[in-house]
């Protein structure tokens, strides 16, 4: 069954000039985008969406670094689509990410790691309401 993730292209990949390519990638991997925006999260909106991370030694840090220039949160749909983009997209630490997965080829760093995806569908699920009204998520495909 068709199933919707949420990736979020941060801030290091804006900054790049690597979306077009990351995007390529989701595409060749035979994702949809269901619906795409960039924005400038604020503190409050990047706290809030890694609130689950409140506390640990890495979250002041990783709201810091979503804040430092825009992202591109994007509703992706494929068949076990929340897996499949955690595969495509290769383990957190790029030094850990196998060969050609996205996070392999352009992260610099556990931190600066390029790109997000859902852990788990019910995740997915709230992540995608997190950045995308019902009106910006009519079904195309
Ligand atoms: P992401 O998939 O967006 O989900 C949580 C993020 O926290 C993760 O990617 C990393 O960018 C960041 N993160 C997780 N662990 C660490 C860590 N040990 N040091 C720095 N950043 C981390």
């Amino acid at each position: 069954m068709k199933e919707r993730t949420l990736t979020i292209l941060k801030p290091d990949c804006v900054k790049d000039n690597l979306i077009g390519k990351v995007i390529d990638l989701l595409l060749a991997e035979g994702f949809k985008v269901c619906a795409m925006k960039m924005i400038k999260l604020t503190p409050e909106t990047a706290g809030g969406f890694y609130e689950v991370h409140k506390g640990k030694p890495f979250y002041d840090s990783l709201v810091e670094f979503m804040t430092e220039n825009r992202v591109v949160p994007m509703v992706l749909e494929k068949e076990n689509a929340v897996a499949e983009l955690r595969r495509v997209i290769g383990a957190t630490d790029p030094a850990e990410a196998e060969e050609g997965t996205v996070r392999k080829l352009y992260a610099e760093s556990k931190g600066r790691n390029i790109i997000h995806a859902s852990d788990s569908p019910e995740n997915a699920s709230i992540e995608i309401s997190y950045f995308f009204s019902q009106a910006e998520l009519i079904s195309n495909y």
